[in-house]
């Protein structure tokens, strides 16, 4: 970080952090840099606040043993499926990528939509099964992608259920999965596609539309899609000083171990448990290393040297959430790019309305947008 930014940062408490994402005026000593650098990257992102008013209540039985976040999600992506289900006169819902079939369950138990689920992951794709055996619901097992043979599975799909109009859904469909479910159903006939995704970084292309190719000389790089599948503005703004004080701990110790590592020719760590080290707040680096020792294959003969370097990096900690501020920045502007992207390609694919909805609580469940395609009706 250059001085000017570093001097700037290094005078601000945390709340101060916390809210410069979303500062609109800005103090006399702010260098101009950085005043244009928070305002472009406000310019350049999306609006994530909620869009959706309504959810729809889950039966008690469906409740048990499913986390608050996920509550939140199916409950809100069935009150925007069957709305949009409804306007576009559909007749079947495939859900992709359903794991256990929270949604289809719910869109099936609440409002009778007729619902199938696909599911690339056979162990999943059973449990699945095992779980909507008493339900109206198929499971199918097929692994999705932009294949001729995948289109023509999902096309007899369709024809088996004798689905006219049909409504695609996925409930955060990761990596590929949107991105191969978009050219999937710009190349078949379904009437409605709404689709939330997540992990970016597991994308093998980017970008999919030919108007971002041709604005970007390549893709994002592994680093810039990890980016912007992370924390968004609002969750960093309620950020607390202990959450600041455990992620900058977090942060520096795995650094630290990492340039060691480095210097030492050595890629990962052989894990002998499955978590590297323990949960424990405000864990000092000597445990830490313990942990690591007692974990892996790091020897303990070289405890005294890794202290040594910690020593020498523990000043780098104040510069660790002022960068992670300088991320969060960027993330919206990242996953804005990505989602825009989406909507480029479906308009030069197809004749659609093509709209990105913020169907969560972005405080609660970070990817909250929804890319919504409708087929335009012949008059
Ligand atoms: C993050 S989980 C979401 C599960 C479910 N939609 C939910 O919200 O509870 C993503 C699911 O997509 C499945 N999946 C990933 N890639 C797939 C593909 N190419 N074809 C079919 N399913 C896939 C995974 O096996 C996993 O069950």
């Amino acid at each position: 970080m250059n001085k000017e930014w570093g001097d700037v940062f290094r005078n601000m408490t945390l709340k101060e952090l916390n809210e410069l994402p979303f500062l609109k005026e800005f103090p006399d000593h702010f260098p101009n840099s950085l005043k244009h650098f928070i305002q472009s990257c406000e310019q350049m992102s999306l609006n994530r606040s909620q869009e959706i008013t309504e959810s729809t209540e889950i039966p008690l039985e469906m409740r048990r043993n499913i986390s608050a976040k996920k509550l939140h999600e199916i409950s809100n992506m069935a009150t925007v499926v069957s709305s949009l289900y409804n306007k576009n006169d559909c007749d079947l819902v495939i859900d992709i990528g359903a794991g256990l079939g929270y949604v289809s369950e719910l869109l099936s138990k609440v409002y009778n939509i007729p619902v199938v689920t696909l599911e690339g992951n056979e162990s999943h794709a059973e449990k699945a099964a095992k779980k909507l055996e008493s339900s109206k619901i198929k499971v199918y097992t097929l692994r999705i992608d932009d294949s001729q043979l995948v289109r023509e599975k999902l096309k007899n799909i369709i024809e088996e259920n004798n689905s006219n109009n049909t409504c695609v859904i996925g409930l955060h469909c990761c990596g590929d999965l949107t991105v191969n479910i978009l050219r999937l159903c710009s190349q078949i006939n379904v009437s409605l596609v709404c689709l939330v995704s997540c992990c970016y970084h597991r994308m093998s292309k980017w970008p999919m539309s030919s108007k971002l190719t041709s604005i970007f000389k390549g893709p994002l790089s592994l680093y810039g899609l990890r980016l912007g599948a992370q924390e968004t503005r609002i969750r960093w703004l309620n950020q607390t000083e202990n959450d600041h004080e455990t992620h900058v701990r977090n942060v520096l110790y795995r650094a630290v171990l990492e340039l060691f590592l480095k210097n030492k020719g050595m890629e990962t760590l052989k894990k002998t448990k499955r978590r590297l080290v323990r949960r424990e707040e405000r864990l000092s680096f000597a445990h830490y290393i313990d942990d690591v020792i007692n974990r892996t294959e790091f020897s303990s003969l070289w405890k005294e040297e890794i202290t040594q370097l910690y020593r020498e990096c523990e000043e780098a900690e104040n510069m660790i959430e002022p960068i992670t501020c300088l991320q969060v920045m960027l993330q919206s502007v990242i996953e804005t790019l990505i989602l825009i992207d989406r909507v480029y390609f479906l308009k030069e694919n197809g004749s659609y309305d093509v709209n990105l909805l913020n169907v969560f609580d972005d405080k609660i469940s970070p990817r909250n947008v929804a890319i919504v395609m409708e087929a335009k009706k012949m008059l």
